[in-house]
């Protein structure tokens, strides 16, 4: 199967790219108001437990934080103030932390020395595997460094217009899609990243059901590695654990 190198929803001038949230907005505005306020509870606890639990890499995802933002701020030319306030003070980036499930899991349920969960995934070309079974293919499949086999992993198109739309930076990176409804598109979308970044890394897709994504609390980013079936490193949860160092010292380690 080819796919085609084309982005399901583009932003554009045109279009009037209005961002919904499906969940509860609707059933009234005191469960808003609620909603609102353990957003930003869980939120200022992510933030300190990040810091309280991988200080090292959060001082560097703050860094590059100050960096997102400070290229928002120049693109939209408004106050640093504004930008804060708009992406992070935002209704909805709060009620998203507040309703997505996946995100309740940020710490995660492995640990190290359990087996690696055998989630479903799929090639571009929608071959289907499971996770174990893709390190007993050939190495076309699989990126191999030294001793050690990499892959990636798509698991979800991270701010959709449906979910956690931050209008300055997705505007200004121009990445403005719909959340896929099959899988079809998500594969889609998975190779609109691949070809947009030049991705070299294998590149597997969660299935539709997200079990991936879930046996590993994968959302938004995280690091793994897996040795003789099991966990032999959980990295923190990203962005702002995310630490590829940790993984250089892990594999020495190894
Ligand atoms: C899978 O994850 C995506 C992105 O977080 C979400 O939109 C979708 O509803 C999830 N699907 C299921 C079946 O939970």
């Amino acid at each position: 199967m080819r796919i085609k190198n084309k982005p399901i929803t583009r932003c554009n001038g045109d279009e009037k790219l209005r961002p919904k949230v499906k969940t509860l907005f609707d059933k009234g505005r005191l469960w808003i108001a609620c909603l609102l306020v353990y957003g930003f509870f869980k939120m200022m606890y992510m933030i300190i437990m990040s810091k309280i639990w991988y200080p090292r890499a959060f001082c560097r995802a703050a860094k590059l934080m100050d960096k997102v933002v400070e290229d928002a701020r120049q693109r939209s030319k408004l106050s640093k103030w504004q930008v804060m306030t708009r992406n992070f003070f935002n209704k909805q980036n709060l009620l998203s932390l507040a309703t997505d499930p996946d995100q309740v899991a940020i710490f995660g349920r492995l640990s190290v020395g359990d087996l690696a969960p055998p989630g479903v995934l799929y090639t571009l070309d929608k071959e289907v595997y499971n996770f174990h079974q893709i390190f007993q293919q050939s190495p076309m499949n699989i990126f191999v460094l030294n001793f050690a086999e990499f892959i990636t992993i798509y698991i979800a198109e991270a701010h959709t217009t449906d979910d956690w739309y931050i209008p300055d930076l997705n505007d200004g990176a121009g990445l403005c899609f719909h959340a896929p409804d099959t899988l079809d598109d998500k594969i889609r979308l998975a190779n609109n990243f691949r070809n947009d970044f030049c991705y070299k890394l294998p590149f597997y897709v969660d299935s539709m059901q997200n079990d991936s994504m879930r046996a590993y609390s994968a959302k938004p980013e995280r690091i793994y590695i897996v040795k003789d079936g099991r966990i032999a490193f959980k990295g923190g949860p990203g962005p702002f654990s995310y630490a590829l160092d940790e993984i250089d010292d892990a594999l020495r380690k190894l």
